[in-house]
């Protein structure tokens, strides 16, 4: 039962694909039901997706989807009217929904409900009840905004636009503010009842989603996050230094820091070398998946004149200070080097999942990095059952094809 599920999900992923390939200019239209993953985004609010259509066609104010993440924070849905002048926003914050509302002179923001970043899938229904908003999470009511404005005429004239994963009014509206980016799958998308498909940019390359996930952040072995050490927790006492402890299984280099005319790279962790590749029949290109390794924990400390791995000393240099470079601000790079420089060249990118990187005791959220390339996965991880999916992927791309 479960793999033919995940054969109607996997071969729903392919019609996806063989969708996009509908290029017409420099958009690309998208099945409104299939699955759509809103993360590998390249810019933080402009929205995966949108559709927009003549509010005089307009026959049901409802959408629903199926929802599934393990991220507690970002942008899931948007939509305006008046050319944003009227407009709403459904993200979440700490893995609860929240809503904000602009429209005449009201700015609303209203979170509430049930934690949603469990990695389930959930039942999300949004729907307009004249004055009032309500959410329902799996067929249960779980929000409910009302909104009066004396200087609001009801006019259903004009377009409603909807927008996936971003919004397109500026985000200085926000009442509220909320990081956008969001680690997380859509499906089985009713949206106002519209049969029209969700236009996205021509360069965007739809993603599969993982079939079962777990916590992490997963490394295709493709790219890095980098941060600016200035923006991450700093010190608090000497001796103790700055740690940033690592949990997870992968495979090549794990983290690298750079500054003017200093750069260090942590490489191979030992006893993780083995590294198994699969071949993931879902894409076109075939797509390498490492199975992760076994499970290591990694502690990297920084103290005044040293770097630290283990509890075994890596570098001792008394020409500089480190701690004052991490106030000033380093790169600090997980999952590779930096640049196209020879030294990046030569190392192999990170693959696996951290499951957890905590810098000082504070976990570090990959949405929040100065850059993260596109292939990584800020909160989920495919699990073990990897193997399996491969498998049945296979299947369903031989009954495709
Ligand atoms: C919306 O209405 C305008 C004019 O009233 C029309 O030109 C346009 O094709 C309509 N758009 C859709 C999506 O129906
Ligand atoms: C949704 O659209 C279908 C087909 O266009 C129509 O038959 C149905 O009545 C609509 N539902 C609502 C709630 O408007
Ligand atoms: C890091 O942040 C500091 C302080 O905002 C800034 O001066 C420095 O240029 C930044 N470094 C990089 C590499 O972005």
């Amino acid at each position: 039962m479960n793999y033919l599920k995940e054969v109607v999900i996997l071969l729903s992923g392919l019609y996806l694909i063989l969708l996009c390939r509908r290029v017409s200019g420099d958009q690309r239209q998208i099945s409104s039901k299939g699955v759509i993953n809103l993360a590998h985004r390249r810019s933080k609010w402009t929205p995966l997706m949108q559709m927009s259509a003549n509010l005089s066609d307009i026959t049901s104010i409802r959408s629903f989807f199926e929802f599934r993440t393990l991220d507690p924070e970002g942008a899931v849905f948007y939509g305006d009217t008046k050319e944003g002048r009227d407009w709403f926003v459904l993200s979440l914050r700490d893995g609860i929904p929240e809503m904000q509302i602009g429209k005449a002179d009201i700015l609303v923001s209203v979170k509430g409900g049930r934690k949603l970043n469990d990695g389930a899938w959930h039942l999300l229904e949004l729907r307009s009840e004249g004055k009032f908003v309500v959410l329902e999470v799996n067929n249960k009511v779980e929000l409910v905004v009302g909104l009066h404005s004396k200087l609001v005429e009801d006019d259903l004239t004009g377009k409603i636009r909807l927008a996936l994963a971003g919004m397109l009014v500026d985000k200085q509206k926000l009442f509220h503010p909320f990081e956008p980016e969001i680690d997380a799958c859509i499906r089985g998308g009713h949206w106002l009842n519209l049969s029209t498909t969700w236009d996205t940019d021509s360069t965007w390359e739809p993603q599969p989603c993982f079939s079962e996930i777990k916590k992490g952040s997963y490394f295709p072995g493709t790219g890095v996050a980098m941060f600016n050490t200035s923006d991450l927790p700093g010190l608090k006492t000497e001796e103790a230094g700055i740690t940033v402890e690592i949990f997870g299984s992968w495979t090549g280099t794990t983290l690298s820091l750079q500054s003017t005319g200093f750069e260090y790279v942590l490489g191979e962790l030992d006893g993780n070398k083995d590294v198994k590749e699969v071949q993931l029949g879902l894409k076109e290109e075939s797509e390498s998946v490492a199975l992760p390794g076994e499970p290591a924990t990694l502690t990297f400390t920084v103290l005044k004149h040293s770097l630290v791995v283990n509890s075994v000393s890596e570098l001792e240099t008394e020409s500089l200070d480190f701690f004052s470079m991490w106030k000033k601000g380093m790169l600090l790079t997980f999952g590779g080097v930096p640049g196209d420089s020879e030294k990046a060249k030569s190392t192999h990118y990170l693959r696996g999942c951290l499951e957890k990187i905590l810098v000082q005791g504070q976990v570090i959220d990959l949405d929040r990095a100065l850059y993260k390339h596109t292939a990584l996965s800020s909160h989920s991880c495919p699990t073990e059952a990897m193997n399996e999916l491969t498998k049945s992927s296979y299947k369903a791309f031989i009954l495709a094809g």
